[in-house]
């Protein structure tokens, strides 16, 4: 797997050292990452770049916080995430990490507003002025009452899903 693209314009910000998942099948061990070491900076636009079964989707994995690496460790806006319990990744992944799916994981009963909101609601905090102001950050907030499927494929996947502060 290769790391490319990007400027250097800050400090580091996920540093993976050795970073190994291997997956059981039986007794065959299916090395999908093989001791990866690499640094993403602050600001900087990476891409993982591989063909089918390199072990992007494996990585994605771990810096998401949505599975844990074999060995190795791996840094993630100054917090060792390796190690984190269940509870701990639960709240990196609501708090630090943000994914936009190809299929947007929009709930489609809800509005605009309400899908927005959504993740505000599992942090137990008020949604209160922040989505109008989330809206209004991608030029939506005339389509807060809208459900889903009334805007474009490209609207839905440029929206904020997920708040962060
Ligand atoms: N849950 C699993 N159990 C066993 N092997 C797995 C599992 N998930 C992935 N693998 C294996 O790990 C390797 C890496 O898979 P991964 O899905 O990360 O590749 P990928 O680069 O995302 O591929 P693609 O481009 O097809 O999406 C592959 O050999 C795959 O078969
Ligand atoms: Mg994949």
């Amino acid at each position: 797997m290769r790391m490319s693209g990007g400027h250097q314009s800050g400090g580091v910000l996920i540093a993976a050292r050795k970073l190994s998942r291997i997956y059981w099948r039986g007794a065959e061990a299916i090395r999908a990452l093989d001791a990866v070491t690499f640094e993403v900076r602050r600001g900087e636009f990476i891409a993982t770049v591989g063909p089918s079964g390199a072990g992007k989707t494996t990585l994605l994995n771990l810096l998401g916080c949505m599975d844990a690496p074999t060995s190795g460790t791996l840094e993630i806006a100054g917090q060792e995430v390796q190690g984190f319990s269940e509870a701990q990744r639960t709240r990196y992944r609501r708090q630090v990490v943000g994914f936009v799916f190809q299929h947007f994981g929009l709930v489609p009963t809800l509005t605009v507003a309400e899908n927005v909101a959504l993740p505000l609601l599992f942090s137990r905090r008020r949604p209160g002025e922040r989505v109008p102001a989330l809206l209004e950050r991608v030029g939506l907030r005339h389509r807060a009452k809208h459900r889903p499927h009334e805007l474009s494929g490209g609207r839905c996947s440029g929206w904020p899903s997920r708040e962060r502060s």
